[in-house]
């Protein structure tokens, strides 16, 4: 059976390892070995003495053990280690929708969230629930989700903090949300993979985890924490029959996660804390950057500040950022990504805010501007 393109993820294979000035990435920056270990003080010459065995399918026990630390109420049988986070995404949706099951999905995307869905319930099947922009910000319409459900609907598919809009609810519209998710009898899904990075200003709000009794929440390493490269994530999920089900999909794509992941997890939880302040700041820093860079270019940007996360969805008045940024990227050596990938449109950008080298690629793309 047919699935979409996974145009980020193709966009980026492309692009990624070959263009010095890069724009548009989702994670943070990243830390070496080393200096993970020293900020965890587990004494580096330990990792020389793991032995590369399997590990427990379910997630060794002191990783689950360090994941639901991170919660308020989650037990450490509740969490599902990955693969690797986007991992999660395929397993929920095998494990959950049976046939004629509708799902409801937060666009625009990453990808994943919606094409998932889309094979494996069918096309005609998912209703996209839209971020609109609502003066310099974003909103959701809880009417509107009213409106976009059916008897059939089964699953309601979230991301916050959102990629690639940046927004993040208030506590007050969570409860709302979670109540009607309760009054519809939906499962909640929550992809929590921004979780942590919430800009000075912003009210934070808790887990869907800890907020609602039965939602499945995705989260990992791979963006507040800066470890991409780790692969690690895992999947909260309460009801002892999903997690058997969840299992047992995840015994066909990746059995159990690697030990070297699982280890390095475990000190990564350690420095989680000191992690999340470090790419907060960066991304405070690269925010008054950007700040500065659409007051200087008002007619070409819409910009509308994000108020969690690490990217941004930004207005640019070219007739196609796609084709742009192919130029760019083998002109100039500058990245940006269109939105139109994410489901948005072809006239916006996603930016990554969150990268030591944000500041430098801006004023590479800026002079480029100049120039036209
Ligand atoms: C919202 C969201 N969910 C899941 C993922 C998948 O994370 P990973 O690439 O670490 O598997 C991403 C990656 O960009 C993402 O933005």
């Amino acid at each position: 059976m047919e699935i979409a393109p996974f145009q980020t993820e193709q966009f980026f294979a492309r692009y990624e390892f070959n263009t010095p000035w890069q724009l548009c990435n989702s994670d943070c920056e990243t830390v070496s070995v080393a200096e993970l270990l020293d900020l965890a003080g587990v004494p580096l010459g330990r990792l020389g003495r793991q032995r590369l065995s399997y590990s427990e399918s379910r997630g060794a026990t002191e990783l689950r053990e360090a994941i639901a630390s991170g919660y308020r109420t989650v037990q450490p049988d509740e969490a599902v280690v990955l693969g690797a986070p986007v991992e999660g995404i395929y397993l929920l949706a095998r494990a959950l929708i049976e046939p004629g099951d509708e799902v409801v999905v937060l666009t625009p995307a990453y990808d994943a969230l919606v094409n998932l869905f889309e094979h494996v319930a069918g096309t005609d099947r998912v209703r996209r629930w839209r971020l609109r922009p609502s003066g310099g910000t974003w909103t959701l319409d809880l009417d509107e989700l009213r409106s976009l459900l059916t008897p059939a609907t089964r699953l309601l598919v979230v991301n916050f903090p959102h990629n690639p809009t940046g927004y993040l609810p208030t506590p007050d519209w969570q409860r709302q949300l979670v109540a009607l998710t309760e009054e519809f009898g939906l499962t909640l899904f929550a992809d929590e993979m921004y979780f942590g990075l919430v800009h000075s200003g912003t009210p934070p709000i808790p887990s869907m985890a800890d907020a609602h009794g039965s939602a499945v929440v995705l989260s990992g390493l791979s963006k507040t924490h800066g470890l991409p490269g780790l692969r690690c994530g895992w999947l909260v999920a309460r009801d002892p029959d999903l997690r058997a089900r969840l299992m047992n999909w995840k015994y066909y794509t990746s059995i159990c996660a690697p030990v070297l992941t699982e280890y390095l997890a475990v000190a990564a939880l350690k420095a989680r804390d000191t992690l999340t302040r470090r790419n907060l700041e960066r991304i405070e820093r690269n925010l008054a950057v950007a700040d500065a860079f659409f007051a200087r270019w008002p007619d070409r940007f819409e910009w509308r500040r994000p108020v969690a996360g690490s990217t941004a969805l930004v207005g640019f008045d070219v007739p196609s950022v796609a084709a742009l940024s192919e130029r760019l990227a083998r002109e100039e050596g500058v990245l940006i990504q269109s939105a139109a990938m994410l489901g948005s449109d072809d006239r916006h950008m996603r930016i990554g805010l969150g990268r030591d080298g944000f500041a430098e690629a801006l004023g590479r793309f800026e002079d480029w501007l100049q120039r036209q």
